[in-house]
This record gives structure tokens, C-alpha cells and sequence, in this order.
């Protein structure tokens, strides 16, 4: 069995996003070195959307040039051409487009169509072979849309096929609104494994009904070996009613880690990552486990 899990820190995506304190670009920049000193190997470092509908994604261009150089896996979100435009031009290497399951939320999200969206991937994959980027989905409302409810598991798998045979190279699975149960998440990505193999996989999850933890492990159940996670518990999106923040990279990595998965991340410079992203955005409690993880910290500390 893989033991090596890829955790992918997208607080400083989805996690400052929906804050209500706007961070500069030298804050969010703060925070990505932080994720990075922890060994962080991928991070999502922002979007390039609309400014006028996501205030706090402006300037994401003026952060490459002083991201960390070395290993991790850099990517930005973007929900059209436009946003493809942006990231290539600003230096990304690594584009994920959000495409949902649920037609109402990709109205509201991004002002089209699940069908439009999809020739959308289509187009930016051709113009990405040229560029030599690399294109990742992120497949929105797998599970429950906040508009429509339930989402049917076939929509969802009829919807990834068609993603990877368009050129998608991974389909990270979302649960957008933190709704999903362990028992959903281990049928859907068992059946998406059997299809694609697990390795151009990926899940991200909210903990919205504090189940994020254990979808984490329905998912590694399924053979899933990539997540998606916030420092500090840092997320939620401004156009999903009821979202609240990505599980905890914290938990997720102490959990893995304890179940003897490898992640590569260190728990103690992670905690200081969180506790930076609480004292920038005045508004993240950290990890369900912070109270537990800091008393680790503290006791290893006296016994240096
Ligand atoms: N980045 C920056 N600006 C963009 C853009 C992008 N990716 N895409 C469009 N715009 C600009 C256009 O240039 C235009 O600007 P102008 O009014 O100054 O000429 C304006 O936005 C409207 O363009 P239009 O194509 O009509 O966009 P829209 O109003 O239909 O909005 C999106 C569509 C996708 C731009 C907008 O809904 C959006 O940014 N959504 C992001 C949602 C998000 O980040 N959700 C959280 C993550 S899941
Ligand atoms: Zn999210």
C-alpha cells in the first residue's frame, strides 16, 4: 500500500478568500513561506478571478516573483480564459479550473454553464500543451450543491470522464459545502479509482459538519493519496451559502502521520504557519486538535 500522501495547503486560496480582513500581498506571501518552512509540497497560492468578486484574490500576480524557489508545487485557481491569461502571463506553472457538477452553482460561481465550462477545459487544455502548463480540475458540488441538493453519483462520474477525455490531467473530487459523509465519499471515489486509478485523483474537503476528518479517511480507503487542505481550518467560498472553512491541514497531517502515512510536513513549524494565519486574519481558530498539538509542541520544547 502507498504510504506517501500529497497534502495541498490552498489556505491562502480558499482560506483568505472569504476572510473579511484583506490581506496585502506581503501577508499572503507571509503565509506561503510559512506553509513552505513546514514542507508543504504543494500550495495553492491564489486565483486569478474577478476582483470585483473575489476582493481578496487581487494581485495574486504580484506574488510570484517572490515565491519561495524550490520543490513545491505551485497553482493558482481560474474560472475562465481570462483567469488562464492571468496565470500564464504572471509565471504559474500549474492552472486548476473550477468546473461544478451542479449547473445553478456554476451560474452563481462563474457565470456559466456546467456544458460551457466543460469546452472551457477543452480549450484552455489545447492552448496549455502549447504553453506548457499544467491543468487540473477542480470538480465542485460533487456531493451536495447548495442550490440544487444532492448530487447524483453518475453526473459526477459522467462529468470526470469527460474532463480527463478532454485533457484534464487530475480531478481534484470537492465537496464544496463540507456535506458530504464518509459512507458517500468511500462509494464515489471507490467507483472513480475502479475507472481512473487513483493517482489523477484528488479530494478536497469542507468541515462544515465537522466530517472532514473522516472523509479524509473514506477517501485514503478508496486509495486516494492527494488532498486538499487550509492551514488553521482557514475557507469557505463567498458564493456557497453554508460553507465553512477546508479541513484543517493540522488534523489532517497529525491524523495521516499517526496512522502511519507520510506526508512530509512538520507538525511544529505547521503549527506556527497556523497560529501566523490567525494573527494576519484575526479569524481562524486553527485545527479541531490545536489544543492537543500545542501541548505536544510545548513538551517537546522542554525536553530539547
Ligand atoms: N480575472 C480577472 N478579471 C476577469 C476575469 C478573470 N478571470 N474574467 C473576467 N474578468 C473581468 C472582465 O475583464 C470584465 O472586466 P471589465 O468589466 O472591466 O471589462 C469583467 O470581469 C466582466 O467579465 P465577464 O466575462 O462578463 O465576467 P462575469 O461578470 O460573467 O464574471 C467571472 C465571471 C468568472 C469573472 C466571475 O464570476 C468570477 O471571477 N468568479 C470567481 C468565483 C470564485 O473565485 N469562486 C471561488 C472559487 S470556487
Ligand atoms: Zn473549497
Amino acid at each position: 500500500m502507498q504510504r506517501q500522501v500529497i497534502i495541498n495547503d490552498v489556505g491562502p486560496r480558499d482560506g483568505l478568500q472569504n476572510q473579511a480582513k484583506i490581506l496585502s500581498a506581503q501577508e499572503r506571501l507571509q503565509l506561503i513561506e510559512a506553509l513552505v518552512e513546514a514542507g508543504l509540497p504543494a500550495i495553492e497560492i491564489g486565483s486569478f478571478v474577478s476582483p470585483r468578486a473575489v476582493p481578496a484574490m487581487a494581485n495574486t500576480d504580484k506574488l510570484l516573483a517572490d515565491l519561495p524557489k524550490g520543490e513545491v508545487k505551485y497553482s493558482a485557481l481560474i474560472p475562465n480564459k481570462k483567469g488562464y491569461e492571468l496565470a500564464r502571463e504572471a509565471g504559474v506553472n500549474n492552472v486548476a479550473l473550477v468546473v461544478a457538477v451542479s449547473n445553478t452553482f456554476n451560474e452563481r460561481n462563474i457565470n456559466t454553464t456546467t456544458q460551457r465550462a466543460l469546452a472551457v477545459c477543452e480549450e484552455l487544455v489545447e492552448l496549455s500543451k502549447a504553453d506548457g502548463l499544467n491543468i487540473i480540475v477542480y470538480l465542485a458540488t460533487s456531493w451536495e450543491c447548495p442550490f440544487e441538493g444532492d448530487i447524483a453519483e453518475q453526473a459526477v462520474i459522467e462529468l470526470a470522464a469527460q474532463l480527463f477525455s478532454v485533457g484534464a490531467s487530475e480531478v481534484v473530487i470537492s465537496d464544496t459545502i463540507g456535506a458530504a459523509n464518509p459512507l458517500e465519499v468511500k462509494s464515489l471515489m471507490d467507483k472513480l479509482v475502479a475507472i481512473h486509478g487513483a493517482d489523477r485523483l484528488a479530494c478536497h474537503f469542507h468541515d462544515t459538519r465537522a466530517m472532514g476528518l473522516a472523509n479524509v479517511y473514506a477517501a485514503t480507503q478508496a486509495g486516494i493519496r492527494k488532498f486538499d487542505a487550509s492551514v488553521g481550518g482557514l475557507g469557505g467560498c463567498p458564493f456557497a451559502p453554508g460553507a465553512s472553512g477546508n479541513v484543517a491541514t493540522e488534523d489532517v497531517v497529525m491524523m495521516l502521520e499517526q496512522m502511519g502515512y507520510h506526508t512530509g510536513v512538520n507538525l511544529a513549524k505547521l503549527m506556527f504557519a497556523s497560529d501566523l494565519a490567525g494573527k494576519l486574519t484575526g479569524s481562524c481558530a486553527g485545527g479541531r486538535a490545536k489544543a492537543w498539538l500545542e501541548k505536544q509542541f510545548a513538551v517537546d520544547e522542554r525536553t530539547l
